[in-house]
């Protein structure tokens, strides 16, 4: 009986893992995620890569934000969630980011879905009822490096971020480093860790090379479709 429903379970992992193989294989835009801690440069190379190829800059954090901006009753429960430096729950982030590829995707040349995932489920859920996604990038930098940087924004912005202080930035360093061992060991074959302590401009070459191979294996297997 054990070793029936093992087999069965089996059949059913190989029949997903192809399922995905070829739902990647049909999909000919890049679906990429942006993966690092806060104030790691996600959303400044993401400005970067949508200067140059176009993409549709997908980030979780201003899905969130711009719902907190609505003023809802929703809003305000996500607004305490972001300022404990915790996470929201997935059905909120998933709901908004598949509210936004869905009005996306019929014009969109790739998507960059950036601060998701933030811990392994959310991948998993994303891959099952969004699509697979066909790259990762980590942008890897030391808490040091992240809280300055974060600290510097602050400091020169006209609005500042109501999760932009120390307090809650330590917070969402926590966050980051309880769940991202466990991200990257999951999509470790998707995943490229890129060096996030350098000048912005270097770190994008390497953003651009790990890209032109996914476009590059996008444009071969939409060929053999
Ligand atoms: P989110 O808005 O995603 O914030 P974050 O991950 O903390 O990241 P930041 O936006 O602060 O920084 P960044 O990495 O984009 O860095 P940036 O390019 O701005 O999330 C906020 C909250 O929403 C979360 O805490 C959580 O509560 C919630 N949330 C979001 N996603 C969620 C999810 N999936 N599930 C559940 N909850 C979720 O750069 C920072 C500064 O550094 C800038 O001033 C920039 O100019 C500078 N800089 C950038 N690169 C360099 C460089 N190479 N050298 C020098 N300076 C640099």
């Amino acid at each position: 009986m054990c070793h029936q429903m093992a087999m069965k379970k089996e059949a059913q992992e190989k029949l997903k893992a192809e399922e995905l193989r070829k739902a990647q294989a049909a999909s000919e835009i890049p679906i990429i995620w942006i993966l690092g801690g806060p104030g790691c440069g996600k959303g400044t190379q993401c400005a970067k890569i949508v200067e140059k190829y176009g993409f549709t800059h997908l980030s979780s954090g201003d899905l969130l934000r711009n719902e907190v901006a609505s003023g809802s009753d929703k809003g305000r429960q996500l607004q305490a969630v972001m300022s404990s430096g915790g996470l929201v729950s997935n059905d909120e982030v998933l709901s908004l980011l598949n509210d936004a590829i869905s009005r996306a995707k019929g014009s969109s040349k790739g998507f960059l879905i950036d601060g998701y995932p933030r811990e392994k489920n959310q991948g998993v859920a994303f891959e099952e009822r969004i699509a697979p996604a066909d790259l990762a990038l980590y942008f890897d930098c030391s808490e040091d490096t992240m809280l300055k940087r974060i600290m510097a924004r602050a400091a020169a912005a006209a609005v500042k971020r109501a999760d932009d202080n120390e307090q809650t930035i330590r917070a969402r360093l926590q966050t980051f480093k309880l769940n991202t061992s466990a991200i990257l060991e999951l999509y470790a074959d998707k995943t490229l860790t890129i060096n996030a302590e350098r000048d912005v401009d270097d770190i994008f070459q390497e953003v651009v090379q790990a890209i032109e191979c996914v476009l590059k294996k996008k444009a071969k297997a939409a060929a053999q479709c």
